[in-house]
């Protein structure tokens, strides 16, 4: 399948924070589980991860934490992205993922540089987002939508995406997963199987799912469904992938996707960052890590965007007036 050329594009990614103020109930850092141990990179050492990407050729970082909302969080991050702007050369692209945010923020952070946001939607169907989340106004499906809208709006490229066998889940509902991103006319897609995880509320229902190599094909079907309605977008192979199947993020680049993950968080808070169970890399450190996934590309005959933003294809920037 061809999508003007042919490259995978690398961004590493920092989970720099687990704090969160959501409950989802799929998640195991939601904050109602009092098991895991809290914590926040220093910005020094945020500051040391993406200095490692740079320094390692990747296009761009993705910042991701749990969802804080609070001054001090906005104007952290805002810091943040500046400093790395100043350190890099502007050389590289940021794209952010640290949940619903008001217009202001969302604007502040984009004129400090950030210039890509992941906000998953999780699910399209609002009913089915409602048995995976509190119905509550922390948890509102509705602001969801208008956050991915407010990003669009202030001219991000928009990044969106679906967990895949989940428990209620139909073909229906992926199906009609996939005609949202049309809809919303999204730049980026992230999916990936759900995982259960021990500590939350779903896993009563882990007797329900589709076997995980069931998931595991599912989830590269989606991709490449995905891929032919949408030629253009930026397409992740994520990291649940990679707990089903070692090679699994090279799979999906076979079958569609564009764009990896690799995780540069420092190993020393990996094991807190835990959404799901048995996720991999925990041990490993940042560099060895690139070093295996290269070698897996480079063998699957694969090309690297080394030092590229790798911006999706499909984004187009608001056309200024004059
Ligand atoms: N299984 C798979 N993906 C999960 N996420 C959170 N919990 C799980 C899980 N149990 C995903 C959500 C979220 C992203 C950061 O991680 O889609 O948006
Ligand atoms: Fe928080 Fe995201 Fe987990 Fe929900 S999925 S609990 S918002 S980290």
């Amino acid at each position: 399948m061809t999508r003007g050329d042919n490259k995978v594009y690398l961004r590493g990614l920092i989970e720099f924070s687990n704090i969160c103020r959501k409950n989802c109930y799929y998640c195991g850092i939601r904050c109602d589980n009092r098991s895991v141990e809290r914590y926040e990179l220093t910005d020094d050492e945020v500051l040391a991860a993406a200095d490692f990407a740079w320094r390692h050729r990747y296009g761009s970082v993705v910042l991701q934490s749990g969802e804080q909302q609070s001054p001090a969080f906005t104007g952290r991050i805002t810091a943040l992205l500046q400093r790395i702007k100043a350190h890099t050369h502007n050389e590289v692209g940021i794209t952010l993922s640290c949940g619903e945010q008001s217009e202001a923020t969302y604007r502040e952070w984009f004129d400090a540089g950030a210039h890509r946001y992941l906000l998953r939607i999780e699910t399209s169907d609002r009913e089915l987002y409602y048995k995976l989340h509190p119905n509550d106004n922390k948890h509102s499906f509705d602001a969801r939508l208008e956050a991915l809208n407010n990003l669009k709006k202030i001219g991000y490229q928009t990044g969106t995406g679906v967990m895949i066998g989940l428990p209620f889940q139909t073909m229906q509902h992926l199906a009609d997963d996939l005609l949202f991103f049309k809809t919303m006319d999204v730049d980026m897609v992230g999916m990936g199987p759900y995982l259960e995880h021990k500590d939350t509320p779903l896993y009563r229902y882990a007797d329900k799912l589709l076997p995980l190599e069931k998931r595991f094909e599912l989830s590269l079907r989606m991709i490449t469904a995905l891929r032919m309605l949408m030629p253009d977008i930026n397409i992740a192979a994520t990291t649940a992938l990679q707990v089903l199947d070692p090679e699994g993020r090279e799979k999906a680049v076979m079958a569609g996707a564009n764009v990896i993950m690799p995780n540069i968080t420092l190993p020393s808070v990996r094991p807190n960052y835990q959404i799901y169970d048995n996720k991999p890399g925990l041990h490993d450190d940042a560099g060895g890590t690139l070093s295996t996934l290269e070698n897996a590309l480079h063998k699957a005959g694969i090309t690297i965007g080394y030092s590229e933003w790798g911006d999706s294809k499909h984004f187009k920037p608001h056309s200024v007036a004059g």
